[in-house]
Formats: structure tokens, C-alpha cells, sequence
């Protein structure tokens, strides 16, 4: 992509109203735009960088087993009454009335529908066990929307639904999604730590939140520190024996260690941190599936109620939360995996005709080898060019310049270590076309 024919609306000051710097750097790197309160547009550098994202998140639930669909963000009023959640989820619920007075709400999370979607088209034991996701926009009005996208109103959101036929395997459902998870948050460069949580209003027994550490985080978690010894390889190949330590190890919101009068860990491995929850998972069993009289015959004849679990991403929080973990004075630096491009070209004089010609072919070169490459092709002064490849953080940048071009060289530096190199054109291009 061109830089002259692009929208990309960076800019120097600091916004007053942004408080942590994963906020500040989205809008100084013409990522977001806030519409309204909690409301966000996704301009077209940050929209990459969330389908990207998105689509992580999608191969590691497809990996997982679980199958996509897509359900409406608008509902009905008298879903959420069969379940008596209507009265009860309270008024971070968007309600509004359609032209026939019907009583309509933007949906805040999907329990209710999967479960009617799943109830009226599936009657034996012998469609089961399925887990079914979606990526969908949730509308939740906070009290106190901030951070940018990591407390929006409207945020995207993945969530999954697993139907089971028993404890047993509602709990092979849920372990598979944990596992899952891990692979996803590792491989976007991210240590999410996985806390036991209170199930809260959703109810049933078993849950966690997936943390990712950073000092802006909203909540306090206390943690063994043999978490921290867990290595990317063993999050990537998680297997049973992973998620038992994983879940064996102490790790505990603050409002929960609280409660915990003698503390399984001794005082000199206990860590405190602040963390980002990016993932919550909850096993609930047959609170939907009574309540909604949702039911499967047995291989016996019987009659059951699916066991079930919902299982959340915030893919839009993540942006924010990767930006938290990855970045520097001068920006964001993107782990590659999320990069929104993974080259960024800079053409030191557009006014010069050689070095044009010049920095035309290697981009043309580049698109041909399928590198994902924004070129700065526009007439503006170097420094400005430097800074602006800095704060939306490219993992590499690729420097023509006419004093370079004089001896054959071009100079590339990487993002993430600043460390500059000059080499060849061919050299360059083989670097950077290599996988
Ligand atoms: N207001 C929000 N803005 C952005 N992401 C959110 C918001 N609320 C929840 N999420 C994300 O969606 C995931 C699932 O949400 P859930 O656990 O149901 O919400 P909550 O933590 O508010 O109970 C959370 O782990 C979080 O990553
Ligand atoms: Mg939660």
C-alpha cells in the first residue's frame, strides 16, 4: 500500500483524554477514532491488526474442534425471558423497542440463542458433543467505558458454546478450549496467566480468566512464580499434563486470594501483578439447557439435559493488550504474528527521481513476493517518515535513500531492537521474502 493513497491519520500530540499508553498510541498511530463513549471505528491500519487477531483466534478454535457460525448482534426481549435473565442481567443491557413496540436488545453475550438454536435442531445423544463459536460485536453499556477498546460499550468479542452429555464431557470440552486458548494468546506473543475465577451470574462451577501481565491492568492477581517458568514451546504443545500444572499452580484474582486464610504458596513465590483479562471460560453444566427445556435422548432411551460451557476472547481488548506488552518510547512494536505490515518501506527523497525509481522497484518486488509492505512514497521530510514507521510499528523498516544507493546499499532495521543494517538490494529482499 501506498502512504500517499492511504488513510492514515497519525498524529504527533498526545491525546489529554487517553490514560494508559496502549490507548494513547492507538490513536497517535491512527488505529481507532472514538464516535462515542465506548465507541470506536476502526480505521483501516487498525482494522488489519484486528483481523489479524480475529483470525488467530479462529484457526485455534477451528484447531480445537469447534465450528463456526454467526448469530445476529440484535435479540429479542422474549429469549432472554425464557432463560429470566431479562429482569436479572440489568442495565449494561442496550433494550430498545422496534417500529411494532416489540421489545428488542443488542445482544451483551449469546447463551440464550445458541441454546434454542442447538434445542430445536438437535434431539439425540448421537449429535453430541459439539462445540459451536462465533465472532460477533457485543454491545454492553459500562458504567465507565475507558482505556480505549480494552472497556469499550461495543467490542468485539468471540464466544463459544460446548454441548455435552455428561459431567465428563463437559469437562474434555472445557480442557480443550483452555488448551486453545494458551496456543492462541502465545501465539500472538502474549504470557496470559490463567486465574481460577468466581462463576458469578453466569453460575455453575468452573471457570478461569486468562490474564495477560501489565502494570495498566484493571485487576490485582496473585500467582505462584513457578507460572512465569512455563515456556512459549510448552504453551504451544500444551497437553493434559500442561494444564493440570498450569491449573495446579496458584493463581488467584485479589478478591479471591482475600478470601484464602492459609495461602498454598509460600510467601517468598507468591508474585502479585496487575493483569489484563483477555479470556474467560466458564463450565455452568445444565443451567441453560433446564431453564430453556432444552433436551437429548440417550443411547438408552433417556432423556438429558446438555451439559454446557461458554467460553469468551476479548479480540478487541487484545489490540490494546498486546500494545501494553509490546512497545517503546517511540511506539507500538508489533509481534509479527499481528502485524498490520510486516515491511515498511521509506522512500527518503520522493523528490529525487533516481531514488524513486529506486524504491518503485523494490516495492514492486515486494508485492510480487507477497510481503505485506506499506511504502512511504510520500514528499515529506525523513525524520517525519522515521517517526511515523516508529509508532505504528512494523517489524521492519527498509530505508532508500540516494547516499546509500551511491555505494548499492539500502539500510533495514528491525523495530523491535532498533539495530540497523546496510545491505544490498537483492540481500534486503532475500531477508525480508525469506518466511
Ligand atoms: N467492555 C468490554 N470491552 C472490551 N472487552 C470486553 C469487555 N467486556 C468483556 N470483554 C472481553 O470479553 C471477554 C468475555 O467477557 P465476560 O467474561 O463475559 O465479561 P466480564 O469479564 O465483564 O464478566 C472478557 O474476558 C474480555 O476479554
Ligand atoms: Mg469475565
Amino acid at each position: 500500500m501506498r502512504l500517499s493513497r492511504y488513510f492514515l491519520p497519525v498524529t504527533k500530540e498526545t491525546p489529554a483524554d487517553a490514560q494508559i499508553v496502549s490507548h494513547k498510541l492507538m490513536l497517535r498511530a491512527g488505529l481507532i477514532r472514538q464516535t462515542a463513549a465506548g465507541i470506536y471505528a476502526w480505521l483501516p491500519l487498525g482494522l488489519r491488526v484486528l483481523n489479524r487477531i480475529e483470525q488467530i483466534v479462529r484457526e485455534e478454535q477451528d484447531k480445537a474442534g469447534a465450528i463456526e457460525l454467526l448469530m445476529p448482534t440484535v435479540q429479542s426481549a422474549d429469549l432472554w425471558r425464557e432463560s429470566g435473565r431479562y429482569d436479572a442481567y440489568g442495565p449494561e443491557m442496550l433494550r430498545f423497542k422496534d417500529r411494532h413496540e416489540r421489545e428488542m436488545l443488542y445482544g451483551p453475550t449469546n447463551e440464550e440463542m445458541i441454546t434454542i438454536l442447538f434445542r430445536d435442531a438437535v434431539k439425540s445423544y448421537r449429535d453430541l458433543p459439539r462445540t459451536l463459536y462465533h465472532i460477533q460485536w457485543k454491545f454492553r453499556d459500562e458504567v465507565r467505558p475507558r482505556f480505549g477498546v480494552m472497556r469499550g460499550r461495543e467490542f468485539l468479542m468471540k464466544d463459544a458454546y460446548s454441548f455435552d452429555l455428561d459431567e465428563e464431557g463437559l469437562r474434555r470440552s472445557y480442557e480443550a478450549m483452555f488448551v486453545a486458548y494458551l496456543r492462541t494468546f502465545a501465539r500472538m506473543g502474549l504470557q496470559a496467566v490463567p486465574v481460577r475465577a468466581p462463576t458469578g451470574p453466569i453460575g455453575g462451577n468452573l471457570s478461569h480468566e486468562f490474564h495477560v501481565l501489565a502494570e495498566t491492568g484493571e485487576s490485582a492477581v496473585y500467582y505462584d512464580a513457578a507460572l512465569e517458568d512455563v515456556t512459549h514451546e510448552e504453551l504451544l504443545s500444551a497437553d493434559a499434563s500442561t494444564i493440570a500444572r498450569l491449573t495446579d499452580l496458584y493463581a488467584m484474582e485479589a478478591e479471591e486470594h482475600e478470601k484464602v486464610t492459609e495461602c498454598p504458596v509460600p510467601a517468598d513465590r507468591l508474585r502479585t501483578r496487575r493483569g489484563i483479562e483477555v479470556g474467560h471460560i466458564f463450565a455452568f453444566g445444565t443451567k441453560y439447557s433446564a431453564s430453556m427445556g432444552m433436551t437429548v435422548q440417550t443411547s438408552d432411551g433417556g432423556n438429558v439435559h446438555p451439559h454446557m460451557g461458554s467460553y469468551g476472547i476479548g479480540v478487541s481488548r487484545l489490540m490494546g493488550a498486546i500494545i501494553e506488552a509490546s512497545h517503546d518510547d517511540n511506539g507500538i512494536v508489533w509481534p509479527e504474528a499481528v502485524a498490520p505490515y510486516r515491511v515498511g518501506l521509506i522512500n527518503m527523497r520522493a523528490d529525487d527521481g533516481n531514488v524513486t525509481s529506486a524504491a518503485d522497484d523494490i516495492y514492486g518486488r515486494l508485492q510480487q513476493a507477497g510481503v505485506d509492505t506499506l511504502y512511504d512514497d510520500r514528499d515529506e521530510r525523513g525524520g517525519a517518515k522515521f517517526a511515523t514507521m516508529d509508532v505504528i510499528g512494523l517489524p521492519w523498516q527498509l530505508i532508500v535513500g540516494p547516499k546509500g544507493l551511491e555505494k548499492g546499499v539500502v539500510e533495514l532495521k528491525r523495530r523491535a531492537t532498533g539495530e540497523r543494517e546496510e545491505l544490498s538490494v537483492e540481500s534486503a529482499l532475500a531477508r525480508l521474502t525469506a518466511a
